[in-house]
């Protein structure tokens, strides 16, 4: 130790540990702790034992993960560690790409000569030889998502985590470590974002000696795993991104792998459909013909897709009853999901559906027939969170019911869309399935569960466009993306919550990935008026649609909302798949301000929008970012060099009103 040794700074509690262990006079945060059966505690010796190095990047079975395209793209470095007394070894997995400046990193634990109990599971921990950081997170709750906190590092323990069952809206799981000088276009940021969907933890420890140590994986909160001999435990996969030009190189690095290695499907590289939900429309009081008449009027606008919210089956006439019973409520759709699916196609359009497919009421036939199915403490009251308890997605029985019934559900109708909502944070995390030692597995086992649920359906409907909801954003992380491509990026749909909100997300998530729907005003969440061409013009800064009755539009706006699908339809490449350079920050301004860059930098397209207005105000510019400096483009039908819109920027209005915005679109001059 420190003391005993002769020279501190080859102590164990100083020098840099690749898989730290506690027990050997390194008194920092382990990799791994664990217990044998009867309770005893051992220290476990991890040693180097053997490595080596391969071409592309394994898969990890029933996690998800970031993938290789073609051979080439990734070489991967895995290092054995071993424990000689207890048998415990360890598999590190690190993958580089050949183009990005990233490491991927999990691990698998083996077991040892008896069974274990992993009570921390296993994090990747990343040693810093200094502290003299600041580090960015992603906090928030439902309906304020994704708000940027960024606090100094202090000595002792800082971090975020997430005990909610998903990686929840209070916190995302992703954490950017910086330079104190670091900024948006300058300095070192180290991104760290977990692919993984359930309780994660990510701490930071400012140590005494002066080192840092950070790490990322399964929240040790209520953990208990039983590894039996012969068993092995994999650790979610850790991305970390390295850039030395501040925050926008890092984002744009997260968005180019998410986008290309984790996202998959034939929708991945596609443009999405422009939507109408009726969510916000008419939430639970619909019938048929109130929807036909949204979807003529949408139609009409130049709207691709009609989504069916919540309240389609069972008796489900308010949040109180049927999750579980997933048929059709046939006095609200007398022509079934095939039915009003086909009138939606003769309009022109294609049919989505909503679903929550983890969750069950107390008022269903689901829950008579097998309460067993619920998680519950034995013994003690059940809690309800949004009048619904939690399905145990760890059982095997519950996944294939559910495979079977939504495959059914799925295959009813000519089904383009599915929304895959998540209602409540998840508590009474106990399984009837599983004997009181194994209950420490239920969370983890939960949402492997879920994945292996989402795995059978999208691979069963391949065309089908899934976008993941979770009251709003509550489990918007990159695990969801695996499985699918986008995102409900809030339940607050207000303008200017959203620019805070989509200016967070764009951080880690690619716009491609985020979705964004112009609604009616008062706005719903806060109550707030804003112009119909703020809300647009937000929208269409991610991935667009509308949640109002569109029937009851006047003829001004409906001109106006089909000139901004047009223009939508216009720009949606470069939206989603260019590059983002953020110019404005909303946190620390009166106004929020972002572009995308077409990658060949030929096009694109900057949107501005202001809050409040501020009266008499200085002469503004807005210095635009990532075009070419020698390429000669036009904005507004002027001519102006890349060098000049990027050194001398655009006025933005003298004299603006409150919620005032534009959107330039700007294309190389042929
Ligand atoms: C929460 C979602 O985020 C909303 O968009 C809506 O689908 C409701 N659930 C329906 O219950």
């Amino acid at each position: 130790s420190a003391y005993e040794g002769k020279d501190y700074k080859y102590s164990l509690d100083v020098l840099p540990q690749e898989y730290p262990m506690f027990g050997a006079q390194d008194m920092r945060s382990p990799a791994l702790e664990f217990e044998y059966e009867d309770g005893r505690y051992d220290m476990c010796n991890m040693r180097y034992k053997s490595h080596k190095i391969i071409q592309g990047k394994p898969d990890i079975e029933g996690l998800p993960h970031i993938y290789e395209n073609s051979s080439g793209e990734f070489t991967t470095l895995i290092i054995t560690v071993g424990d000689d007394i207890s048998g415990v070894s360890v598999e590190l997995y690190y993958s580089i790409s050949e183009t990005m400046p990233i490491i991927c990193r999990h691990s698998r634990v083996l077991s040892g000569k008896t069974a274990v109990y992993l009570t921390n599971a296993a994090r990747a921990s990343i040693d810093f030889s200094d502290s003299d950081f600041k580090y960015m997170h992603l906090h928030g709750a439902w309906i304020r998502e994704k708000h940027i906190e960024t606090a100094e590092v202090k000595k002792g323990f800082q971090g975020i985590e997430s005990r909610r069952g998903a990686s929840s809206p209070n916190e995302n799981p992703f954490m950017a470590i910086m330079r104190k000088d670091a900024g948006e276009d300058f300095g070192e940021v180290y991104g760290f974002s977990l692919v993984y969907s359930g309780n994660f933890k990510m701490l930071l420890e400012a140590e005494t000696y002066g080192t840092m140590r950070f790490q990322a994986g399964v929240n040790p909160h209520n953990f208990k795993w039983k590894l039996n001999k012969g068993e092995q435990f994999i650790t979610p996969e850790l991305v970390m991104v390295y850039s030395e030009n501040g925050l926008g190189e890092m984002s744009r690095t997260f968005h180019r792998l998410y986008r290309r290695n984790l996202c998959r499907g034939i929708w991945r590289d596609k443009v999405r459909p422009i939507l109408i939900n009726n969510w916000e429309a008419t939430y639970f009081d619909f019938n048929e013909d109130k929807l036909i008449n949204i979807c003529k009027k949408a139609s009409e606008l130049g709207i691709e897709l009609f989504v069916l919210d919540d309240g389609w089956f069972g008796k489900r006439n308010n949040d109180k009853s049927s999750l579980g019973d997933w048929f059709v409520n046939t006095d609200k759709l007398p022509g079934s999901l095939k039915g009003l699916s086909e009138k939606v196609d003769k309009l022109g359009m294609s049919f989505g559906l909503w679903v929550e497919p983890e969750m069950i009421s107390e008022d269903s036939d689901l829950f008579r027939k097998h309460p067993d199915w619920a998680l519950r403490i034995q013994g003690r009251e059940m809690h309800e969170g949004r009048n619904q308890y939690v399905l145990d997605m760890g059982r095997d029985d519950v996944v294939a019911y559910l495979t079977d019934v939504f495959t059914a559900v799925l295959g009813s109708a000519d089904i383009k869309y599915i929304k895959w909502d998540m209602n409540r944070n998840i508590s009474d995390a106990n399984s009837a399935a599983l004997p009181p030692n194994r209950q420490g597995e239920v969370m983890h086992r939960y949402i492997l569960g879920v994945y292996k649920l989402m795995e059978n359906l999208v691979s069963t409907f391949p065309n089908i466009l899934f976008e993941g909801c979770s009251g709003g954003a509550g489990r918007n992380d990159p695990g969801i993306l695996y499985y699918m491509p986008q995102n409900w990026g809030s339940d607050n749909t207000d303008a200017v919550e959203r620019m805070y909100i989509q200016y967070g997300a764009g951080m880690v998530y690619p716009s491609s990935t985020i979705c964004a729907h112009v609604s009616d005003v008062p706005n719903h969440q806060v109550g707030r008026t804003t112009p119909m061409k703020l809300r647009s013009e937000v929208a269409m800064s991610a991935v667009m649609g509308y949640e109002f009755d569109l029937s009851k539009l006047t003829d001004d706006e409906c001109y106006d909302i089909s000139e901004q699908i047009k223009q939508y339809k216009r720009i949606r490449s470069i939206v989603c798949f260019g590059d983002l350079y953020r110019l404005i920050n909303p946190f620390e301004n009166r106004s929020a301000s972002w572009m995308y860059v077409s990658e060949d930098k030929t096009k694109a397209v900057v949107f501005y929008y202001n809050k409040l207005a501020k009266p008499n105000s200085e002469i503004r510019r807005l210095k635009l970012k990532g075009l070419d400096e020698g390429k000669t483009y036009i904005v507004d039908n002027k001519e102006y060099t890349g060098r000049t819109l990027m050194n001398f920027g655009l006025y933005l209005p003298e004299y603006e009103k409150d919620f005032e915005s534009r959107a330039w679109e700007i294309e190389e001059k042929k």
